[in-house]
């Protein structure tokens, strides 16, 4: 299959209101698109992934208006934050509208939806004739990808098109909170801290893993290994003297380690976000084998930071 690069939020849509899957630029991460009543383009959403078929997609909305399409009964928790917050980089675990196919939804009763900020995903969702099912758009396992070219050489001849857009402007996937139940859950955090959804929910708790979690994970995609990098990730504190060996990479906020090869060294927590999957990424290119990250303490969206950091040295 050949892959169209294009500009065009236009062309891209057309191509996706005709059965394809389409990759799009948001601000989280890219998204890689299919109409959730496409059967065929939701399969071949997770087969160019390599998905397993039970972690379900996060539907996109263009506007609020089309939650009804999308969600069943919506309480007053959810609806705080779909105020505050949507469009933005939070998605919200919702009882699912029972016309979702189950494909998408993984054969949970729960629906997770998202409304995005980025200008040309909304250009390019207003132009789609429905909702749009989007995991991150990176092969399964691997950093989710901030850059076209990224998506490209991991997807290229999978996909029907990619969207061109500029890299992603917060870098880290989007807060997840499930609002199904009786008590909103943070289930993975983002760009909209903790701190910034209490301030709206103070009842928001974090997911403590049930007993059952094994058999019935809450959100099913944490349970598989995740934003993990080739290279072994080491995480080191800000003020550890680190003696590197040959072929080692390093990113944080303090003074690189002598000796590194690749160094991103970030002025402030938000950077730190938005550089790290393509200073993964740029890491397994150069063949760097040991990536030592400073972990960031909870505060702030230093808690997604250090929540990808844990998860991609394995320690979670
Ligand atoms: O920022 C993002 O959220 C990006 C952009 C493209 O929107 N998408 C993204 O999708 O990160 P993905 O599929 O890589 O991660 C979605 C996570 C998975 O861990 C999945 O299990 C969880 O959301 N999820 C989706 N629907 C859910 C549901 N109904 N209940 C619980 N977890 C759900
Ligand atoms: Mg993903």
């Amino acid at each position: 299959m050949q892959t169209i690069v294009t500009d065009s939020a236009e062309e891209a849509a057309k191509i996706l209101n005709s059965g394809g899957v389409v990759a799009f630029p948001t601000e989280t991460v890219y998204g890689l698109g299919a109409g959730i009543y496409c059967a065929d383009a939701i399969r071949q959403v997770f087969c160019a992934k390599g998905r397993p078929g039970d972690n379900p997609l996060i539907v996109h909305i263009y506007s609020i208006e089309q939650l009804g399409d999308v969600a069943g009964d919506i309480n007053s928790g959810a609806q705080k934050l779909i105020e505050q917050f949507f469009p933005g980089p939070l998605t919200l675990v919702l009882k699912k509208n029972p016309q979702i196919p189950d494909s998408v939804t993984a054969g949970l009763d729960t629906v997770g939806v998202r409304c995005p900020l980025n200008p040309v995903a909304r250009e390019f969702l207003r132009r789609c004739s429905g909702p749009v099912a989007a995991p991150s758009a990176n092969l399964s396992g691997l950093p989710s990808a901030t850059r076209w070219e990224t998506v490209y050489g991991d997807l290229h001849g999978k996909i029907d098109c990619v969207l061109r857009g500029e890299p992603s402007s917060i870098g880290l996937e989007s807060t997840i909170i499930d609002c199904s139940g009786s008590v909103p859950t943070l289930l993975r955090a983002g760009a909209i801290t903790l701190e910034q959804l209490r301030a709206v929910l103070p009842e928001i708790r974090l997911n403590v893993p049930a007993a059952d979690e094994e058999k019935v994970p809450k959100c099913p995609g944490l349970k598989y290994p995740h934003y993990a990098p080739k290279a072994t990730v080491l995480l080191c504190e800000g003020n550890e003297k680190i003696i590197v060996g040959p072929s080692s990479g390093y990113i944080g906020l303090s003074k690189p380690p002598e000796g590194a090869l690749v160094v991103k060294v970030c002025s402030n927590l938000e950077e730190y976000g938005r550089e790290l999957f393509s200073f993964f990424r740029r890491c397994d290119a150069e063949g760097i084998k040991v990536i030592y990250c400073e972990l960031p303490s909870n505060k702030g969206i230093g808690r997604a930071i250090r929540d990808r950091l844990l998860r991609a040295s394995g320690k979670d």
